[in-house]
């Protein structure tokens, strides 16, 4: 079993750190909390310990990780940045953006955290204990989201717990990932930038950092077929169905904001997101209801979301977890 620290007590904090940054550099994998959700680390210099990110995670090969750094500078050894993409950082590093940029090859990044692609994810991550990590530990971590491939994203320890187990050398708990939806992932390449992924940064913020508007994902020069954007990802076992108006019999609810649906009295069970209609809640809780409502194991009703700021992230993440998943997709 892996060991697990309590980051919000002060002895435990430092004995956590520095056992999490050990077992990096040995080559281990270790769980860490971002304001995003909780990510899967290795050394992203190590091919050995990235390979054992895929392996854990039982993700395609294929798929690219992010390399996280501890500041922009680190960022700059590992990518080239153009003005854009230094406009981005200035404003937005640390925090939930993710740029896809040309890659270093002197930065040693290994082949399989970019898929052997010419270009590398990076991000500074905000939250403070990762942050910490990168610092000690002095390596750039490769870390997608620590959940099984196909499976919701974690965003609590139990979540990486349960999904990983014994796969991880060291958990660092602390407490619920405050963003709750993954990074955004912008990639830019000769001054045009493309939203791979919608995320915790709201599409507007970003258009007005760049002065223009985001392209959509297939307008991206080599695009992956990363698995936040095969069709079905964040999937769990049951049924969604979106845009709801009504409680079907035999329904759970996932609600958003204070009027229910007609039908809800019957509701099999509810999660309302957000009682009060704010998304920043509704994304944070996004996930945890998911794994709640699939552990329940009714089909899910879905209230309608709005689409802007960080709805469009929160309604990239249902879509996906409505479609209903081919027994191979992984
Ligand atoms: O918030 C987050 O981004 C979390 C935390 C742990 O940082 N990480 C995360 O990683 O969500 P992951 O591996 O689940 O998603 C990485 C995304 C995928 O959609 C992948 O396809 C894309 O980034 N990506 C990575 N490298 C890329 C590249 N070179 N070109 C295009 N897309 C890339
Ligand atoms: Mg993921």
């Amino acid at each position: 079993m892996p060991r697990i620290f309590n980051m919000r007590d002060a002895g435990e904090r430092r004995a956590g750190l520095q056992a999490a940054a050990a077992a990096l550099q040995a080559g281990r994998l270790v769980g860490v909390p971002t304001e995003t959700v909780y990510g899967l680390a290795a050394d992203a210099t190590n091919a050995r310990a990235v390979a054992a990110v895929f392996a854990a995670k039982g993700r395609p090969r294929f798929n690219p990780l992010i390399v996280h750094v501890p500041s922009q500078d680190a960022a700059r050894r590992i990518a080239v940045f153009d003005e854009p993409a230094r406009r981005l950082a200035d404003v937005l590093w640390p925090g939930p953006l993710t740029l896809v940029l040309p890659l270093r090859p002197e930065a040693r990044i290994a082949d399989l955290a970019t898929a052997g692609l010419p270009t590398v994810a990076v991000r500074v991550p905000a939250h403070p204990v990762a942050l910490d990590l990168l610092r000690l530990a002095g390596l750039p971590l490769a870390a997608p989201s620590a959940n099984r491939s196909g499976h919701v994203s974690a965003t609590t320890a139990a979540h990486v717990l349960a999904d990983l187990g014994e796969r991880v050398a060291v958990i660092l708990d602390a407490g619920p990932a405050p963003m709750g939806v993954e990074s955004s992932v912008v990639s830019i390449r000769d001054d045009r930038a493309v939203l791979l992924r919608p995320g915790a940064v709201p599409r507007e913020r970003i258009e007005g950092i760049l002065g223009q508007a985001l392209r959509p994902a297939d307008e991206a020069p080599d695009r992956p077929t990363g698995p936040g954007m095969l069709a079905s990802h964040y999937a769990p076992s049951v049924a969604l169905r979106l845009g709801a108006s009504a409680v079907r019999s035999g329904e759970a609810l996932l609600a958003f904001g204070p009027s229910l649906p007609p039908g809800s009295e019957e509701a099999a069970a509810i999660r309302n997101l957000s009682a009060k209609g704010d998304l920043a809640e509704a994304a944070a809780g996004l996930f945890a209801a998911l794994r709640d409502l699939d552990a329940i194991g009714h089909p899910v009703a879905v209230m309608p979301i709005p689409d802007h700021g960080l709805g469009e992230a929160i309604n990239d993440r249902l879509r996906r977890a409505a479609v209903p998943r081919a027994p191979a997709a992984g």
